[in-house]
């Protein structure tokens, strides 16, 4: 069993008994975390691979990268941190003098950190500003994005990326208070007229599930972090970094992620480079949902390189 205390990352990692059991840290392992975040699953690999192993961190949020350093730091010093898209492993590798790994972790979408914290803008329930990059040097923020943004493409969007059935509705209500000449600057101000959109159409069920603006939040986190096309590319090369015998796990958090994972994965197998570990993706216990709700949504898969 895992303990938390002080000395370790300020959240618990998804599933971590689970990636652990799948990547097998050895002593001496090179393991790439090709999404760092504040540290949580790399702590443990890192203690696992021990002085002569490396583990390579990696993310687009410098800000979470030193609270990564943070952590690791009080470990070990077989680490490397990296600000960069995961999409770079192979410059990083080349840079390292690396040609194969022993283990790729990748846990998608934003970190428990990221959502929390205010300033950021990825949450509907805490007002800041729409930004919602995870590296804040470059891009487009989703101001920005919404700003440029026809009703149409918006629509498309919402519906793309969200798979919000109600993207037209929604779509329109935006078109029109921009036309009213309000800039949508804050994440509240999205969430209600998000709530306004669909609440105020007869059509709409009086209660859902989740809130009424976490598609729309999604689809615009994932165009703003440019986040599928990311996705699709690496894990349809994956295999050229991993040593034979050597695994990749994925634990995804939406339905887009997750078919991108499983028909990598399924194509890898066909042309012999993947043998998938995971006929069906591994979810989160009860209990570890009950401490964390963002784990109800969360699919691991594993594959081992052939
Ligand atoms: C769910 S969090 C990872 C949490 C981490 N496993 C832990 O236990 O602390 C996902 C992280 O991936 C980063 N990220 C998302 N897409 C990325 C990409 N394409 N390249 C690099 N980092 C990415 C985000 O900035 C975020 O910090």
């Amino acid at each position: 069993m895992i303990f938390f205390d002080d000395e370790q990352p300020p959240h618990k990692p998804v599933m971590l008994g689970e990636v652990i059991d799948f990547i097998r840290p050895g002593v001496g392992d090179v393991i790439v975390d090709a999404t760092v975040g504040a540290g949580g699953h790399s702590c443990e690999i890192l203690k696992m691979i021990g002085s002569d192993g490396l583990l390579i961190g990696i993310d687009k949020d410098a800000e979470i990268l030193k609270i990564a350093h943070k952590y690791l730091s009080r470990i070990s010093k077989s680490y490397k941190l990296y600000h960069a898209d995961y999409t770079d492993l192979n410059y990083i590798l080349s840079e390292l003098k690396i040609s194969r790994v022993q283990g790729i972790l990748l846990d998608l979408g934003v970190s428990s950190l990221q959502l929390d914290s205010l300033e950021r803008g990825f949450s509907f329930s805490k007002e800041g500003p729409l930004d919602m990059r995870m590296d804040r040097s470059k891009g487009l923020t989703a101001e920005e994005l919404l700003k440029k943004l026809s009703q149409k493409e918006m629509e498309d969007i919402f519906w793309r990326y969200g798979e919000e059935r109600w993207s037209r509705s929604i779509a329109r209500t935006i078109s029109q208070e921009r036309r009213r000449g309000g800039n949508i600057k804050t994440t509240t101000q999205l969430a209600k007229i998000v709530e306004k959109a669909l609440y105020t159409s007869r059509k709409l069920p009086k209660k859902r599930k989740i809130h009424p603006a976490t598609r729309v939040f999604q689809a615009l986190r994932i165009v703003v972090n440019d986040e599928l096309k990311s996705l699709e590319y690496f894990i349809n090369n994956v295999h050229e970094f991993l040593a034979s015998g050597s695994r990749i796990v994925v634990i995804s958090f939406h339905s887009l992620e997750d078919r991108l994972v499983k028909r990598a994965f399924l194509k890898g197998q066909t042309t012999s480079s993947l043998k998938i570990l995971t006929k069906k993706p591994l979810r989160s216990h009860d209990s570890e949902i009950r401490e964390n709700i963002r784990c109800r949504s969360a699919k691991l898969r594993a594959a081992e390189r052939t």
